[in-house]
């Protein structure tokens, strides 16, 4: 990391200038540190979105989206999609290494052992309508946990920091699971310790008590490498705002609970529920140069869901991975789809289409992940809880980060005022 150059910026108007350092990360374009520009010119920065903001510094995840690169902690997404399975991404998140294979047990013993929520936390879900949203459910189940783990969670103490990783990575499934089985009028099934994380998931959510499940392991495979190719974004939105939350000095359940919530919009994780429905809505390939002729239309608000990336500007290379995995999955499980058909032809129309090559925009993580989801019979509303499970543990990676970053302090953007000048109150009756 250098901090070597100088950029000058001088306000010819007021003759107030500032000298602001660039800062370098390892990978990656360098930064104006604009940190006194207040102090030294009176202005602030403006930039909605956050299109040239590094609001952090991080060594958790590195994107190149000109080249379509994605790192975790230096590792190529695509090894470690081949390679790795979740809770060792996970380790590798949290803690900055792989595991050895004494670490890995340790670790993978942990959350095998906190998969449990509070018996009280079953009455939560009896709360709500049978048909709620489960991300409403979800977010509000993963907030109550700060209810139950209060008393002994202190944010400054690194061991407590990371039994709240601990516990957040393992009951998220447990929770995601209640939640299905409370919109379907099934009891919760409790999680099976003598299984691996993602097919112990698999049983909370298909299990019956009247018969014992058969699985088909592609489908753990599978759901195992979603996971992998969701566990972290850098600053995207929903972790953006853990960050934020978590800034304020906020318990980690409550950040992650409003990650959850940021998640849930249809422009961020939201998307594989709105592509399902759109393809759904496209129906049969004849349909699809009309949905493009739509998408292109700027006096209609139809976009094409799973298109598009305010990172990636080539190709997203989970997207590359999902694709592959869909065609391979379907025809593990004899699963003929038409609807993958339909996303093949969309895919291939928009890329040759100019409208979608001159804006660089190509199909995203989400979508071609709804028709895996689909293809393993998880219902479309679940679909955002799946990546809300798995981004989990980024989530909870970059809440200690930032806890353990000497000198963080609370997030707090400002803003370029348009409101009424400063004006008298005038009483009711001359209005
Ligand atoms: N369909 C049609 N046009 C699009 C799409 C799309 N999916 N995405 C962007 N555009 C167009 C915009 O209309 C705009 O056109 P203009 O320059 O003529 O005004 C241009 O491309 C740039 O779009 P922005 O909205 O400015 O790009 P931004 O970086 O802010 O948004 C986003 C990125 C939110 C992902 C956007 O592409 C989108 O809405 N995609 C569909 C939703 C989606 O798939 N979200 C999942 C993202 S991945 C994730 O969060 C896990």
């Amino acid at each position: 990391m250098s901090d070597s150059k100088i950029v000058k910026l001088l306000d010819e108007s007021s003759n107030r200038s500032s000298e602001l350092p660039l800062i370098s990360g390892t990978l990656g374009p360098a930064c104006i540190d604009i940190g006194t520009l207040y102090k030294d010119t009176g202005h602030f920065t403006y930039d909605p979105g956050y299109g040239s903001t590094a609001s952090t510094k991080s060594a958790i995840t590195y994107i190149d989206g000109d080249q379509g690169v994605l790192l975790y902690r230096g590792y190529p997404i695509e090894q470690l999609a081949e390679k790795s399975n979740f809770l060792e991404v996970s380790y590798l998140l949290l803690n900055g290494e792989l595991p050895n294979k004494t670490q890995f047990e340790g670790f993978e013993h942990e959350i095998t052992h906190h998969t449990m929520m509070h018996e009280a936390q079953k009455n939560f879900f009896q709360g709500f309508h049978h048909d709620a949203h489960p991300m409403a459910m979800l977010a509000a189940a993963v907030a109550s946990l700060s209810a139950f783990y209060h008393d002994d969670l202190d944010v400054e103490n690194p061991a407590d920091r990371k039994m709240a990783a601990i516990r957040l990575i393992a009951k998220m499934p447990t929770i995601a699971a209640a939640c299905f089985r409370y919109s379907i009028g099934w009891p919760v099934r409790y999680p099976r310790n003598n299984l691996e994380y993602v097919t112990r998931f698999l049983h909370m959510m298909f299990e019956v008590p009247s018969e014992p499940l058969t699985l088909n392991p592609v489908a753990a495979k599978a759901l195992d490498l979603l996971f992998i190719l969701h566990a972290d974004h850098e600053q995207n939105a929903s972790t953006s705002t853990v960050r934020l939350v978590g800034s304020t000095g906020a318990n980690p359940y409550a950040s992650i609970a409003a990650g959850i919530t940021a998640l849930w919009g249809p422009a961020h994780g939201g998307a594989n529920e709105a592509v399902l429905k759109q393809l759904e809505e496209i129906g049969t390939p004849d349909n699809v140069e009309k949905a493009v002729l739509r998408a292109k239309d700027k006096n209609d608000s139809f976009r094409l869901m799973g298109f598009g990336h305010r990172v990636y500007k080539n190709f997203d290379p989970r997207a590359k991975i999902i694709r592959e995995m869909c065609h391979k999955v379907l025809a593990e499980l004899g699963v003929n789809d038409p609807l993958l058909e339909v996303a093949m032809k969309l895919e291939e129309a928009a890329l040759k289409d100019d409208y979608f090559v001159e804006r660089k925009l190509y199909p995203n993580v989400d979508f071609y992940s709804g028709i895996i989801y689909k293809a393993l019979g998880i219902p479309t509303e679940m679909f955002t809880v799946m990546f809300a499970i798995a981004r989990t543990s980024g989530w909870i990676a970059h809440w200690i980060e930032q806890h353990e970053t000497p000198g963080s302090r609370i997030g707090r953007p400002r803003q370029i005022y348009t409101g009424a000048d400063v004006r008298d109150y005038t009483p009711t009756a001359k209005r």
